[in-house]
């Protein structure tokens, strides 16, 4: 694939940025697992805070693709500084711009370009791959909708303002409607509580937490309506998410090529036996599988965000997401953790970064649809069967 002028300029400008600044921030946001605001501004004075979003909201209208080259370039130094780009260019982002109203597009566009990190509230403590059997319920009364239920492992818990809560619609008769979008802003909406912050294994600086919501009123002016309605509003946001899937596997290739790097170098100045350790055949064949992996996976993220779903769909197509997600992210694990194996005993240190790599790359084959889960997906796909994966097949 060959990336236009435009884009190796963006490219070399993140690289800039990722070298000069992030990388020098990496090990102390991971220890203090403070979120970084620091680097928020860093990243919004280079314009890569809401890329995407489009020219006449304030954005620059840049394409999936333009974001994952920044994304990958971030995460080479630093995970949470990539994930940071990955959701203030994708996921929730990207279903308010397509399917929000003129208010609420011009509302989210200010947020995240001032260098808000929007938070997607899907997951809940009894929903996680079954995400379609979520309980926080929307009920209609008068003109606005009350939520009431429990998110948890909401990536921004705590920093992020502007929510989108999927939650189950009710009519004011209570009949079930489906699966809707509903935005909420953190401070503004009486309602939205933090009530937990996760003790993570990696990712430190970006906080996962448990939102509760007590008859949090959403006026109508915040309903995220998809273009299908609530019927099939779950199959619109999901759909929508397909460019978070993309990001997501980015930063794992991106860790995986910090880590090369890494890995490179310490090959080359190590010495045991009287000579650098790169000169043992065992290491450059780990070293050329690494390289391997690494361009397969770039190359899928690069085509899984450079494609479209059927039907003029603006995201990415579901299938190549997933395929470039499950890819990237097992490739990911591997390479960073041959890289630690490079470095012997120091790749163990916390004193080096190898170990804070490892840790952060586990979590991309679980965060945003399991491998496992989207192998079903490619499955269903590729067979042109539904396959639900309840006992009771189709009747839920
Ligand atoms: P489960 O669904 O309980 O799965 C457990 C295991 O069973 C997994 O290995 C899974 O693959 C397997 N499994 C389940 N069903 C099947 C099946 N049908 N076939 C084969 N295997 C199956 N969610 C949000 O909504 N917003 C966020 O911002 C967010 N951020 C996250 C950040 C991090 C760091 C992490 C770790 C998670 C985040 N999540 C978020 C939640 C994430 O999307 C879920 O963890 C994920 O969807 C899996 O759900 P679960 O953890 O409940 O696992
Ligand atoms: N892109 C586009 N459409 C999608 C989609 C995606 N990524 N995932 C599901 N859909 C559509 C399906 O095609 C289906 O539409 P159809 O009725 O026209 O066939 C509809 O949404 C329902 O999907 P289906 O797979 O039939 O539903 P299910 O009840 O078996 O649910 C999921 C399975 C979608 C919840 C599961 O595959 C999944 O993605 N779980 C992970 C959730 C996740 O990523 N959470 C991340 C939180 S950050």
């Amino acid at each position: 694939m060959r990336l236009t002028p435009d884009q190796v300029s963006l490219q070399a400008r993140a690289a800039t940025l990722s070298e000069r600044l992030v990388r020098q921030r990496a090990a102390e946001i991971d220890r203090t697992g403070e979120y970084p605001w620091d680097i928020v501004e860093a990243l919004k004075a280079e314009g890569f805070l809401g890329m995407t979003i489009p020219k006449e909201l304030g954005g620059q209208g840049r394409s999936f693709l333009d974001a994952v080259l920044v994304i990958e370039q971030m995460a080479r130094s630093c995970t949470v500084t990539a994930r940071i780009v990955v959701e203030t260019n994708m996921g929730a982002i990207s279903a308010i711009m397509a399917y929000g109203t003129e208010k609420q597009r011009r509302l989210a566009a200010e947020l995240v370009l001032d260098g808000d990190k929007p938070a997607i509230c899907i997951t809940e403590p009894g929903a996680g791959s079954d995400a379609a059997s979520m309980t926080t319920r929307a009920e209609k009364r008068g003109d606005r909708y009350v939520l009431n239920g429990r998110k948890h492992w909401i990536t921004g818990a705590g920093v992020s303002c502007l929510h989108l809560i999927f939650a189950r619609v009710f009519d004011e008769r209570g009949e079930e409607l489906g699966i809707g979008g509903f935005l909420a802003i953190r401070g503004e909406a009486e309602g939205l509580v933090v009530t937990r912050r996760e003790p993570t294994m990696g990712l430190c600086g970006m906080p996962e937490g448990e939102l509760t919501f007590t008859d949090l009123e959403i006026p109508p002016e915040m309903v995220l309506l998809p273009p299908s309605g609530f019927r099939r509003g779950f199959a619109d946001l999901m759909n929508a998410y397909n460019s978070q899937r993309v990001g997501a596997g980015t930063v794992a290739m991106g860790i995986a090529a910090g880590a090369l790097e890494h890995a490179l170098a310490w090959a080359k100045s190590r010495e045991q036996f009287g000579r650098p350790i790169g000169e043992f055949q065992g290491l450059q064949w780990m070293l050329a599988d690494m390289q391997t992996q690494l361009t397969a996976s770039r190359l899928m993220l690069y085509a899984a965000a450079d494609s479209h779903g059927p039907n003029g769909s603006p995201f990415p197509d579901p299938n190549l997401a997933a395929q470039a997600k499950i890819f990237a992210s097992e490739a990911a694990i591997k390479i960073v953790n041959d890289a630690l194996q490079i470095f012997g005993a120091r790749g163990y240190s916390r004193g080096f970064p190898l170990e804070r790599m490892a840790r952060d790359v586990r979590m991309f084959t679980i965060g945003g649809g399991t491998a496992q889960i989207l192998r079903n997906l490619i499955a269903s796909r590729l067979l042109g069967w539904k396959l639900p994966q309840t006992r009771d097949g189709y009747l839920r």
